[in-house]
């Protein structure tokens, strides 16, 4: 990536990182994918609640709602620009990461008055630095299919969700058939100006979870959007 990239040509180099081509290639050349996540989402940061905030809305608020009726320390991984964080019970305490500093530090302006937010820290969610069962709630909203390894930021919220915790996943997921299949194939070839692929099947996260799918609700607008709920099974040795 350049200077001179235009956003275009940005968002198709995104494109490329999110399809998994940097799968097998060296650490620096990964470093250099990171960048690109950062440069991209620098860039949306300032337009990025007016342009997601209405759209999105239904899945953070029927995420939160569900995480309210639970209890203890939350995890939300890609958190953006913090647009769930006002949502959040008082009784909850809220770790949020991000690998965009741009769209962090827009959540740590919204959060600056919030008393139960534990820290706002730029991290790679599928290379989390908490320890394992560290949280009792993991929440990923709109961030599977931005990332090019969905599997290992599922295992990464298993492993730092404690025994009989909770991870949940807010996402587009697309079908194989009838004509929302259609509209995804057709709309595939504009995932450039989307920002995010609509060709993103549930088995390219459920076939790398050995935890349990205890519950999908389909979501509005239009059924586009599914929340899953997990539970990470119980410590046999508890
Ligand atoms: C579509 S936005 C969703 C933001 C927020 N969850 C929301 O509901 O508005 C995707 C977010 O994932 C973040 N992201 C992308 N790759 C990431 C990674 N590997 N680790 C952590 N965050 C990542 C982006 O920086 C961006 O803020």
């Amino acid at each position: 990536m350049t200077t001179s990239d235009t956003l275009p040509d940005r968002l198709r180099k995104l494109k490329l990182w999110m399809q998994g081509r940097w799968k097998g290639i060296s650490r620096e050349a990964r470093r250099l994918d990171e960048t690109a996540v950062q440069t991209a989402y620098a860039r949306w940061a300032p337009y990025y609640d007016m342009v997601f905030r209405a759209p999105l809305y239904w899945g953070r608020h029927a995420a939160v709602k569900r995480i309210n009726a639970l209890e203890g320390h939350v995890l939300e991984a890609g958190i953006g620009t913090g647009m769930s964080l006002p949502h959040y019970g008082k009784h909850l305490t809220v770790t949020g990461i991000d690998l965009s500093e741009a769209m962090l530090e827009r959540a740590r302006i919204r959060s600056a008055e919030m008393i139960n937010i534990a820290g706002l820290i730029c991290m790679d969610a599928s290379d989390l630095s908490f320890p394992d069962n560290h949280f009792d709630v993991t929440v990923a909203m709109y961030v599977m299919p931005v990332v090019p390894d969905p599997a290992k930021v599922l295992s990464e919220l298993e492993r730092v969700t404690r025994p009989g915790g909770t991870v949940l996943l807010v996402n587009h997921f697309s079908t194989d058939h009838g004509p929302r299949a259609v509209v995804e194939r057709w709309l595939k070839r504009y995932a450039d100006r989307l920002g995010w692929n609509p060709e993103f099947p549930k088995s390219r996260v459920l076939r790398h979870t050995s935890m349990v799918l205890e519950d999908e609700e389909t979501l509005a607008p239009f059924g586009l959007f599914t929340l899953m709920s997990f539970r990470k099974a119980e410590d046999p040795q508890a």
